[in-house]
């Protein structure tokens, strides 16, 4: 591995995204050991309902069994291998695979050998011994369900840790619980699993630059739209990051207005009193006046709330709440899915609205993420070159910034400021410590936050 001189003490390696020694070690290193996002419980209400998803490169089957228990089996059959399940959502009680003919329980027990008695003899195969490959462990926090195949790996809730504070607030705050609307949308990316992670846990650097055509195109929200939502518009927005420890991240970035109170904006005043009932005082704070709220749990899951004024004509306001997930292919390759989320029983008309939002943003056709991914292609296109893979990214802004006051009350490590990449740091520490690469290729200790 080559040692580059590198300027600052928090820089990365370029190879880290689109080298397959690194990223070979990364399935191992990571994917085998942590919590990984593979579905929402609403997609799978009734017993049966099964979704395909990923755990790293493998595939999986995430199925409520008969009893409600939610179980996440490896989609292979244990005799020769072939995938059980090819429907990307249905309901089955059994699986049975195409080649042989053997048959398992939505419990993942191997229930049926065809020609047992021919093929194997009397009490030559013990079908106990073989049912479907499972993760180790499989929970659920506010919906969301994550699995790890790390038997020693810490329970979901240590997992996650302070971030779930954060989760709370776009998930955990409708009295009515949330649901994946629609089948999540999936698409390739030619860029490393890591480059949406990055931006999404907090890089609020790139927003007037990157973006620069949606400000033109009258998507953000301008000074005149916000004066018709306050008396009082301050002079600029303001935001904070937080280091939720682990490798998980949030950014909160706060609508320039003066109010007393809360102030959910986005949402019909009908819904406010639900989230008073649902969030802290602490959480509520952080949600008024909320302009964009996004963030990451560590390795590749990414959850964002957002907010359009004139969605559908003048003054009609709505937010949105979505998660992505990406699946690393190869170094420089990576599966995305794409989920939106809705409040359960919300006002149909704004739940329309709220799509369209979505769907003109931060949805997988939305402008933001057109631009975005042009970023985060180019980022590996560039990265495998003899010369550039051996040159350091720099990742030091916003070492400046000051901590947050502490009676704030919100968990984590949280700084004033949000032009910042001390989230990304965040992300590349825990990486590096999962990693355990020679210190020459080692992400910096990052010991300034
Ligand atoms: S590979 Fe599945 S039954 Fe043979
Ligand atoms: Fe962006």
């Amino acid at each position: 591995m080559t040692m580059v001189e590198v300027p600052g003490e928090f820089t990365v390696p370029r190879r880290s995204w689109g080298d397959d020694e690194v990223f070979d070690r990364e399935m191992q290193q990571i994917f085998r050991h942590c919590w990984q996002y593979v579905a929402h419980e609403s997609e799978i209400p009734e017993p049966g309902d099964y979704v395909l998803r990923k755990m790293g490169r493998d595939q999986v089957i995430v199925v409520r069994d008969e009893s409600g228990q939610v179980r996440v089996h490896l989609n292979t059959c244990r005799h020769r291998g072939v995938p059980l399940c090819r429907a990307d959502s249905g309901n089955a009680s059994h699986f049975r695979c195409s080649y042989h003919g053997w048959t398992y329980a939505n419990t993942g027990e191997l229930r049926g050998v065809t020609y047992q008695a021919d093929v194997y003899g009397k009490g030559g195969l013990d079908k106990k011994k073989l049912p479907l490959f499972s993760p180790a462990q499989v929970d659920s926090e506010l919906g969301l369900i994550f699995a790890t195949w790390d038997p020693e790996a810490p329970s979901l809730r240590d997992y996650l840790g302070d971030i779930l504070w954060y989760l709370q607030l776009i998930f955990g705050k409708h009295p009515n619980g949330m649901e994946v609307v629609g089948t999540p949308v999936r698409n390739i990316v030619k860029a490393n699993w890591k480059t949406e992670g990055e931006n999404l846990s907090g890089d609020g650097y790139h927003t007037t630059i990157t973006h620069s055509s949606a400000f033109d195109l009258g998507l953000f929200a301008t000074q005149k739209d916000l004066v018709k939502l306050a008396d009082d518009v301050a002079p600029k927005f303001t935001g904070r990051t937080v280091d939720a420890g682990n490798g998980h991240t949030m950014r909160i970035q706060r609508l320039p207005l003066r109010l007393q109170g809360n102030h959910y904006f986005g949402y019909p005043k009908e819904m406010w009193a639900g989230f008073d009932r649902m969030l802290s005082p602490e959480q509520q704070q952080a949600m008024s006046c909320l302009s964009v709220g996004h963030g990451s749990v560590f390795p590749n899951m990414s959850f964002i709330e957002n907010f359009k004024t004139n969605v559908d004509g003048p003054d009609l306001h709505a937010r949105y709440a979505r998660i992505t997930v990406r699946y690393p292919i190869d170094a420089t390759t990576s599966e995305q899915l794409w989920f939106f989320l809705a409040p359960k029983g919300a006002d149909p008309e704004w739940a329309r609205l709220s799509r369209l939002a979505y769907l003109r943003t931060n949805g997988p056709s939305g402008l933001f993420e057109i631009d975005d991914t042009e970023n985060f292609v180019g980022i590996s296109e560039a990265s495998v070159g003899d010369v550039s893979r051996t040159l350091p990214v720099i990742i030091e802004g916003g070492k400046h910034h000051p901590e947050a006051p502490p009676e704030l009350g919100w968990p984590g490590n949280v700084v004033d400021g949000d032009k910042t990449e001390r989230t990304i740091r965040a992300f590349h520490r825990r990486w590096s410590e999962l990693m355990d690469l020679p210190a020459g290729d080692a992400a910096g200790t990052g010991a300034a936050r």
